[in-house]
């Protein structure tokens, strides 16, 4: 790990980046002369507030969402290890705390888990990492689906409703007929089946309006987004400028530090790169196979 460390370090200095300010996005000479449109958070915050649903209506959203309930072969096969607590857990809550405490601290709410590649282990790591977040019961949370040309979530948890997330931010479906819920306070929207024109659909002028209303109607504290991968597809990088942040998962025997030094790159440009999980790290050991890294 202090390795990949030093090497991604070396990577940002090369390239001047200076990857421990928070204004990412003004470092970038590339970038310089068309400044990234980052999300205000302070006007959305505000639109938000101004028609917010009163917490009765909010609640009461909330509990409209069909229950997910999960089976014991479901969760060991898909690696759910934070659906409860304990030493399976420990990697990912220690994750969720770091997490939490950077969003608090610059309150953001929506939260990317993106990859170079595919199988990295965005969906694995979203998912887990939104089970952590669930046995906080004061925080709201949401999992929302947007790998649409490579659908996950419904098999990993599985979802038999035909859920199609898509179709929301498309806004030809609400949300509360293509989520479910799991416990009180997580609610997972996903898709069931692929879609070509994922791009087009994530660039479209009427996302963020969808997930405005989203955030008025459901208040969560907590937006998770399970994204496609940067490098394959424009996918990712149409829709990283409606998010606060982004967490870049890497696999350990997969990734090369110079993927993660463009996709870094490339992210900061559009949104706050919070840092890189090193994900499948065997020599770590089974509970903590996961190393988190600014
Ligand atoms: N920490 C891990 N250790 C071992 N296998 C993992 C780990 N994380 C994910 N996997 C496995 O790797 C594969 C790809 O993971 P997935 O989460 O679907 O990746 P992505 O969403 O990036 O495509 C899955 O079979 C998953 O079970
Ligand atoms: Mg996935």
């Amino acid at each position: 790990m202090e390795k990949i460390q030093s090497a991604l370090a070396k990577a940002r200095a090369e390239r001047g980046s200076v990857a421990a300010q928070p204004d990412r996005a003004a470092a970038l000479p590339a970038r310089a002369q068309t400044p990234a449109p980052t999300l205000d958070r302070a006007a959305v915050a505000a639109a938000v507030a101004s028609q917010p649903g009163p917490q009765a209506d909010v609640q009461a959203a909330w509990d409209a969402l069909p229950a997910l309930t999960l089976s014991p072969r479901t969760i060991k096969r898909n690696r759910i290890v934070a659906l409860s607590g304990g030493r399976d857990a420990t990697g990912i809550d220690m994750m969720r705390t770091r997490v939490l405490q950077q969003m608090r601290d610059n309150n953001w709410r929506r939260l990317a888990i993106t990859s170079p590649t595919a199988a990295c282990g965005k969906s694995t790591i979203a998912l887990n990492l939104a089970m952590s977040l669930q046995r906080q019961p004061d925080l709201r949370t949401m999992l929302l689906e947007l790998d649409w040309r490579r659908p996950s979530l419904s098999r990993m948890l599985g979802i038999e409703k035909n859920l199609h997330f898509g179709q929301v931010l498309a806004g030809t479906a609400g949300f509360a007929d293509n989520a479910l819920r799991h416990g009180d306070n997580l609610a997972i929207a996903s898709n069931q089946t692929p879609m070509q024109d994922a791009a087009e659909l994530l660039g479209s002028p009427k996302v963020p309006q969808i997930l405005n209303r989203m955030e008025a109607d459901y208040a969560p504290d907590l937006m998770i987004f399970d994204t496609p991968p940067m490098l394959v597809t424009d996918d990712m990088m149409a829709f990283a400028r409606h998010v606060d942040c982004v967490l870049l998962v890497a696999g350990a025997e997969s990734t090369s530090v110079k993927e993660i030094d463009i996709c870094e790159q490339e992210l900061a440009s559009q949104t706050n790169v919070m840092g890189v999980v090193l994900n499948k790290c065997r020599y770590m050991g089974a509970s903590h196979d996961y190393g988190y890294y600014e």
